[in-house]
Order: C-alpha cells, then structure tokens, then sequence
C-alpha cells in the first residue's frame, strides 16, 4: 500500500442510543479525518440478535451480521468509539463482535483504534481495556496510544452536541494521524 493512499477506515459506536456521546466522538472524527483518511461510521448493531449457536446451527450467520462482516472485511482500519457499561464492554455491542467473530471472522491483522466517552471520572478507561484484551482473541492489532478517555463527557458536550474539549479534540487529531500511520506500518 502507498504512502500516499486513501485509507478507508469503518468507525463502529458501542452505543445504539440516539444522542450518543461516542457517536458523537465518531462524527467529530470523521469531519477531522487527515488527508488520505476517509471514515464512514457503521449504522448501528441494532438488528443483531441475541447469540445463541441453535439458532446458529439451524439458521446460520444473520444477514445485518454478515453485512458488517465484510464492511470491516473492506476496511483498512477500524475505530471504535464505545461506552463503558458496569466497568466494562456494553452487552450489545460484545454480542456484535462474539457474532461477528464465527464464520469468516474479519478482524485477523485488522489494525484498530479506540477512544471512548463517559459520563463517569475513568472515560472507558476498564472498558477499553476489555475491548483490547478480549479482540486479542481475534488477532485486532490494536494502536496503543494516544489514549483518548473522555470522562465527565456530560460536562464536554454542548446542548447542540458538539463536543467543547480542546484538549480532548487535539487528542483526537493526533490519534487520527497516528492510525493512518498504524495502518500502513500493520499492513508493510
Ligand atoms: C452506564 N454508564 C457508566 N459510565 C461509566 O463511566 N462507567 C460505567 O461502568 C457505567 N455503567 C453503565 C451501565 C449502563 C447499563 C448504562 C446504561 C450506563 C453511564 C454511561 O457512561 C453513559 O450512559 C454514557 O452516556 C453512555 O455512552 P453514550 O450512549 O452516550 O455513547
């Protein structure tokens, strides 16, 4: 891959919620992408059943599952964007990938990077570190830092939704930069 390609990364959001703070963060993203950086966000993982391998066995991958499959098949890199629900990975969002991780699992030499926003002190801190550990088991080749922990994120956000933190926005900017680097590096 050149260096001067269009990466074309998928941004997931862990939250299904309307006004979500990580989509949020994902939009702010996405209208910062750098040059050679597009980002198109996932619609949501609404439709994912529950896991349940008889249902598996009798009706095999669901179609919404399969639909995301190959969009982070097609991805150069993914970024997620996820809350933090009882210290750890929302239960919606682990379903997503436990589904997506059977047939033809995506996520082999997939280079990611993670950020998150929460309403408590840590920003997702124990839930982004549960993301890393368990995509371990997938072989997600995970950007170390920068970290981005958006805490307080009620305070952080305008009623319009914008998100008001200088420094987390930097932040961001960096991090986007330095995905477009992982990304080529993951893929030399
Ligand atoms: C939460 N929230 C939360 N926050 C946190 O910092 N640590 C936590 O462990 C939890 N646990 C938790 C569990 C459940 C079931 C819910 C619904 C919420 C609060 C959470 O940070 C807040 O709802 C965020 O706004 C969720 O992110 P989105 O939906 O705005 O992206």
């Amino acid at each position: 891959m050149s260096e001067t390609a269009t990466l074309n990364v998928l941004g997931l959001c862990g939250s299904l919620r309307k006004g979500s703070y990580n989509r949020r963060l994902l939009e702010l993203a996405r209208s910062m992408a750098p040059e050679g950086m597009s980002i198109e966000i996932y619609k949501g993982h609404h439709d994912f059943p529950v896991y349940d391998g008889d249902d598996e066995d009798r009706d095999g991958i669901p179609a919404p599952v399969v639909e995301l499959r190959e969009m982070v098949r097609d991805a150069d890199g993914v970024l997620v964007a996820s809350p933090e629900y009882n210290f750890s990975i929302p239960g919606g969002f682990k379903n997503a990938i436990d589904w997506l991780s059977r047939e033809r699992q995506p996520f082999t030499d997939k280079p990611m990077a993670i950020m998150g926003a929460s309403i408590g002190p840590v920003g997702t801190a124990r839930s982004q570190y549960h993301l890393r550990q368990s995509m371990a088991a997938l072989g997600a080749i995970f950007m170390p830092r920068p970290e981005i922990f958006v805490g307080s994120a009620a305070k952080k956000f305008d009623e319009d939704g914008a998100f008001t933190d200088e420094i987390g926005t930097k932040l961001i900017g960096d991090l986007l930069a330095a995905f477009r680097k992982w990304i080529l590096q993951v893929k030399a």
